[in-house]
């Protein structure tokens, strides 16, 4: 959510735009760039949309040695170019991007900024505005003045600041929002996310909260709001620039779901040993062992991922395990286990709803797990242990390969705590094998792309709604192949537990509504076939998946045989390539469906 980039010492127009370019996965609604020269001129320009509105409206001469940019996801004030960042105190000697929600802004404009002229409804502008007033009132340079704001500001921010009055320098802060700083030879840059900016540099600090800096062209310095020095250290970051750009594909999300059984191979490679043995962190293993009870916590697809890990670590492990809403437990916490052990599940690793309870975990001495895509992020840093997701960057709003390099990781976790534990189900389980057998039905899902775009065209790019039907594990691809339609090609879709339709919601069911029907569960195929009649009996029209030793002649998609508490790694490939086409073949955006972002910072 928002985008933030900053530069230091280079030429900086082009360096932001194509920072901000990289970042437009985050998901943002309006755009704006500050420039200094360092010669007493600068430029400020905003626009609505897309950042191809913001090049349009940059004229040659706009540019700068010094500039911050953003991309804005409205939350306070709608999308306008008022509204859009960088903002400026009413003298225009401040300039400010921010990534976050302030809090308390309406109790600052009210306390300390009575009179002040306002050109925006934003938190944001509240915070520029109040930097300008302490500057004035107690005669203070930016950075000093900024520090003081800090003191009065609550809420979640990456902001970047430029005084003009000594525009050499980007002041930076950061507290629950992204941001790290990457290191040039004579140049700096400072970024919500290092992808944006791998072009430039690979050397980068990870911010933490509470770090507030001073940048300029050849050195930093990181301190506390009370000028305390803090040392964070720079290291390289080992990702190739080209896993994240789209090749030779027209959307990520379709390279994404292609790429999903290099990543089974990836996560096969990592986590096993050249004697085939499971390889996950003893540590992890000892202290999940000792745990009565797993809490997964998630949000979104995340969450679906968390809900077939459930029955995986069950079934090998004998754990009793949760799932829930990271939303939901942030401020009704679950009543706990005597030794709970807690997981989470998040892709970007910045997901706001997973920090706060991650927050409550750590108050409580809870031991933690993130298992997440990406190294250095915010839940990986405040989890005890890490597991990392090895899909390469997503880039698509859409998550596709997260979501089965979730399900695999969990997997390994399973098999390995399950072996601890002495379990004959996780001793006698080849995970091995079955990444691989994963890995080729996938391969051979992805092949046979074209019959589903026909499926997508014939039966739900036309209609208002769908459902998803599945039991067991087939619910829980259920509710994820619903969010995939719906978020992608705008068609309300709800992903339900097969038998529960005729309990309500079968009133819905009317001449040709799709309904897609997951088959795999092998104690309950014959009562899907069940529901499956009770809605063709209304009109439905039916697209069933179903695995190979369940399918029926009619079938639209067969899936190849695998282990039952792997099978959602195949069954969500049909279910992800229906959202693609139907989102591209509906003439939409699929890599950035409309009020989406791909990282949700904030609550
Ligand atoms: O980064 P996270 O996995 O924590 O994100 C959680 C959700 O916002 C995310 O899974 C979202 O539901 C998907 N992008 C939807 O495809």
């Amino acid at each position: 959510m928002c985008g933030i980039v900053g530069v230091v010492g280079k030429p900086a127009r082009d360096i932001i735009l194509n920072g901000l370019t990289n970042l437009e996965y985050r998901g943002y609604d309006s755009a704006g760039i500050y420039l200094n020269d360092l010669n007493g001129n600068e430029y400020l320009t905003k626009a609505v949309g897309r950042i191809s509105n913001l090049k349009e409206k940059l004229t040659p001469d706009e540019q700068g040695l010094v500039g911050i940019g953003h991309t804005r996801w409205a939350t306070h004030g709608k999308p306008t170019v008022d509204n859009a960042h960088p903002h400026f105190d009413e003298t225009k000697r401040f300039y400010l991007v921010h990534n976050g929600v302030i809090e308390n802004y309406a109790e600052l404009k009210e306390k300390y900024l009575q009179g002040v002229k306002f050109h925006s409804n934003t938190d944001t502008e509240v915070v520029v505005q109040l930097i300008s007033k302490i500057a004035r009132e107690k005669n203070l340079d930016g950075f000093s003045a900024f520090k003081e704001a800090l003191k009065l500001v609550k809420g979640s921010y990456a902001f970047l600041l430029v005084d003009d009055t000594e525009p050499e320098h980007v002041f930076i802060a950061k507290n629950k929002s992204p941001m790290m700083l990457g290191l040039g030879d004579g140049f700096n840059i400072i970024a919500s996310d290092a992808i944006s900016v791998l072009d430039q540099t690979k050397t980068f600090v990870d911010l933490q909260d509470g770090d507030v800096g001073d940048i300029t062209k050849d050195s930093y310095t990181i301190e506390t709001v009370d000028g305390k020095k803090v040392e964070r250290k720079p290291h390289v970051l080992d990702i190739d620039p080209n896993a994240a750009s789209k090749g030779t594909y027209e959307f990520y999300m379709l390279k994404e779901i292609d790429e999903q059984p290099s990543v089974m191979r990836k996560i096969s490679q990592t986590y096993f040993d050249e004697n085939d043995d499971v390889k996950v962190d003893p540590k992890i293993i000892d202290s999940i062992s000792k745990a009565d009870r797993i809490y997964i916590y998630a949000a979104g697809t995340s969450y679906h991922a968390g809900l077939v890990g459930k029955t995986m670590l069950e079934h090998y492990t004998g754990i009793p395990t949760e799932v829930g809403l990271a939303s939901e437990a942030g401020y009704h916490f679950p009543m706990m286990s005597k030794n709970p052990f807690f997981i989470f599940l998040t892709q970007s690793g910045e997901t706001a709803d997973s920090r706060v309870v991650l927050k409550e975990v750590n108050k409580r001495n809870i031991p933690s797990l993130t298992i997440t895509n990406v190294e250095g992020s915010t839940l990986s840093r405040e989890a005890d242990y890490t597991m990392l997701l090895e899909a390469g960057p997503e880039i698509a709003v859409a998550s596709t390969k997260a979501y089965t390099a979730q399900i695999a990781v969990q997997a390994v976790l399973a098999k390995a705590l399950g072996e601890a534990l002495n379990k004959a189900e996780a001793k006698d389980w080849n995970l091995k094998h079955d990444l691989a057998i994963a890995a080729e039905g996938m391969q051979q899902l992805v092949d046979s792309k074209e019959s589903l775009k026909e499926i997508a065209d014939k039966y739900l790019i036309k209609s208002r709604n769908a459902f998803y039907i599945g039991r067991g594990i087939d619910y829980a691809v259920a509710l994820e192949g619903a969010l995939k339609l719906k978020e992608v090609s705008y068609i309300q879709t709800e992903g339900f537990a097969a038998a529960e339709l005729k309990h309500g919601t079968i009133s819905l069911i009317e001449k040709d509504t799709p309904v897609i029907a997951l088959i795999n569960d092998p104690a309950t195929a014959d009562l899907t076939r069940g529901n499956i009649q009770e809605v063709v009996s209304r009109g439905a029209n039916v697209v069933t998946i179903a695995g190979k030793d369940f399918a029926r002649e009619g079938d639209n998609v067969v899936l190849p045989e695998i282990n039952y508490y792997m099978s959602a790694l195949l069954t969500v490939v049909p279910a992800q390539l229906l959202a693609y086409y139907a989102s591209k073949d509906k003439g939409l955006d699929v890599d950035k469906p409309r009020n989406l972002a791909k990282s949700v910072t904030v609550e």
